[in-house]
């Protein structure tokens, strides 16, 4: 499946890009890593600050950075563009270039470039702080006006904030303060809020009064990383660009739907932040609901903000829970176990953890959306830690089909068609559908039709990071989930969580097993097993 019409890529220097002054094929020409034709030429923010809260965190060094470094590669950077750093150490700037040059060396996606590299280090400051500290804001106000003097970056600034969640007010409360989140005539202000959005529904309320006090909605821009992927917006096009699906994108033929998102790693050193969070808040809260909006809303009037933000909505206040919850939700903690040919310890053992915990480190829910499209059709949700393998996709399953003529024993082994979208690793569609085995007997059997990106495209998918940061300097927000999402995410998930508050400690499942047996038996209900991995 690869673009015989695909042109060569022509080798010039990102400079005319930067300069802002290239026309579209100019541009496309200036970069090497740039296919001409690419629709997102013209999407190149205007001259800006970038405020990095929490540079020196594990996000902003394996994600952020690199990703404003592969946005220069693409030529996809403003001109004057300028990064400026903030974290509680005595640094100059040269140390925080330190620290982002040796970012991006280690997880930039596109190879490291001189020039690119000139290019950022030109706009690096760092400014040192506490968040409680009024004298630090007060200074990164004057190294912002300078910036805007010696760079010309016109007082507009994105505001990141890369924080523990339990910052997002205060560092809010301090732009507030200090006059920054207020736009004078003719620039903006905005202001980026990393995930989680609060850890129930009153909290995400709570906290959203605090941004709206300082920054208007239309500045706020929530990060679901997973929007930024191009798998997930695939989802769309895939729906809405086809009519291939459409019509049987429903009860009528669908069975159910799984969404998986499973991670073979454990916490990690994120002890502080995952302990009381656990799998559910962490990932289906998120990532998971939108998945669901996105594979189950009907199509939006247009993709822009307003409009698909409305059909995610109605799809999400039309989801319902189970009746029993004990029956039809589960959740586990991982225990010791075999993981990539490693002896690994279990949660409980972890650093950081006590050892009473009852977080879950496994959730899976089934859910159900009350609308004509979708009635009697389930949802079947799960993610953990310390699985088999780390992949995230969506499997839309759909009903066997309503007669066979053929023997019993020649669709011995024929399963049900599905249609599976992967979103990560491995990106592509999978189609799985019968068909018949080579020979003399009329045997049907089950066998897949392949898309994968790797083999269909030149260029290679930029990282989410890459295209939220690219969105947030524009000002575009469709891949931003509005608060009333976030709410209606709380708003199904609260319940469940109060459910397993009174259930004590969730169930043990081996490191590098698919999770605990509970899981299992809520899909042997409904006669029904997860996908194998
Ligand atoms: N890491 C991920 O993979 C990931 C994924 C999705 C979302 N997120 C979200 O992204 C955000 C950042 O996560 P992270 O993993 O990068 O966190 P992290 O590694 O703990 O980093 C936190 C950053 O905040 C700074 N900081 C903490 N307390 C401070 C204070 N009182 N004053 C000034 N600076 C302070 C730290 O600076 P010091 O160097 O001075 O400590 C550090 O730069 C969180 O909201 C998290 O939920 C993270």
């Amino acid at each position: 499946m690869t673009d015989p019409a695909a042109p060569a890529e022509e080798a010039m220097t990102v400079a005319a890009a930067v300069a802002g002054t290239a026309t579209t094929m100019e541009a496309a020409a200036a970069n090497p890593l740039r296919d001409p034709r690419d629709k997102r030429l013209p999407r190149v923010a205007g001259p800006c600050v970038m405020v990095l809260f929490g540079v020196t965190g594990d996000l902003a060094k394996r994600k952020l950075l690199p990703a404003i470094y592969d946005l220069g590669n693409r030529g996809l950077l403003p001109p004057g563009f300028s990064l400026v750093g903030f974290a509680r150490r005595d640094w100059q700037d040269q140390d925080f270039a330190q620290l982002t040059h040796d970012a991006v060396k280690a997880h930039a996606r596109t190879p490291f470039r001189e020039e690119v590299w000139k290019q950022i280090l030109e706009g690096i400051h760092f400014v040192p702080g506490e968040f409680s500290d009024d004298g630090a804001f007060d200074a990164l106000a004057m190294a912002l006006a300078e910036i805007d003097e010696t760079r010309g970056t016109g007082g507009n600034y994105a505001f990141y904030l890369s924080v523990p969640p339990k910052f997002f007010p205060v560092v809010v409360e301090q732009l507030k303060r200090t006059g920054l989140a207020d736009a004078p005539p003719g620039s903006w202000r905005r202001v980026v809020i990393e995930k989680p959005f609060g850890h129930d529904l009153q909290s995400a309320h709570a906290l959203n009064e605090i941004t709206t006090s300082a920054f208007p909605e239309s500045s706020i821009f929530r990060i679901d990383h997973y929007l930024g992927k191009e798998t997930v917006q695939n989802i769309m096009a895939l729906r809405f660009a086809n009519n291939l699906y459409e019509p049987i994108w429903n009860r009528g033929y669908v069975d159910h739907v799984q969404i998986t998102m499973a991670e073979d790693i454990g916490i990690g050193g994120r002890a502080g932040y995952y302990d009381g969070i656990g799998a559910a808040r962490d990932v289906i809260q998120n990532h998971l609901l939108q998945l669901l909006a996105l594979v189950a809303m009907e199509d939006p009037t247009s993709f822009d903000a307003s409009a698909l933000r409305r059909e995610k909505e109605k799809v999400l206040k039309a989801v319902r829970l189970p009746s029993n919850l004990a029956l039809y939700t589960a959740r586990g903690q991982y225990a010791a176990g075999w993981q990539g040919g490693e002896k690994v310890v279990g949660y409980l053992q972890e650093e950081g953890i006590p050892p009473t915990s009852t977080t879950e480190t496994y959730a899976a829910v089934k859910l159900e959306i009350a609308n004509r499209r979708w009635a009697g059709v389930p949802f079947y949700l799960r993610t953990g830690k310390r699985l088999g393998r780390r992949v995230t996709e969506v499997a839309v399953v759909f009903q066997r089909a309503p007669h066979l003529p053929f023997s019993k024993d020649d669709t011995e082994i024929l399963g049900q068609n599905a249609l599976v979208v992967r979103v990560q690793p491995d990106e592509g569609i999978t189609v799985r559908f019968g068909s018949k085995v080579p020979g003399t007997a009329m045997e049907v059997r089950d066998v897949s039709m392949d898309f994968a990106y790797g083999e269909s495209f030149l260029e290679s998918s930029p990282e989410a990071y890459e295209r939220l940061l690219l969105d947030v300097m524009i000002g575009d927000p469709p891949l931003f989930p509005h608060q009333r999402e976030v709410e209606l995410s709380w708003k199904i998930l609260d319940p469940i969580e109060e459910f397993w508050a009174t259930q004590g400690q969730p169930e043990p499942y081996e490191a590098g097993s698919w999770g605990p047996e509970s899981a299992d038996a809520m899909m042997a209900r409904d006669g029904r097993v997860w996908r194998r991995l």
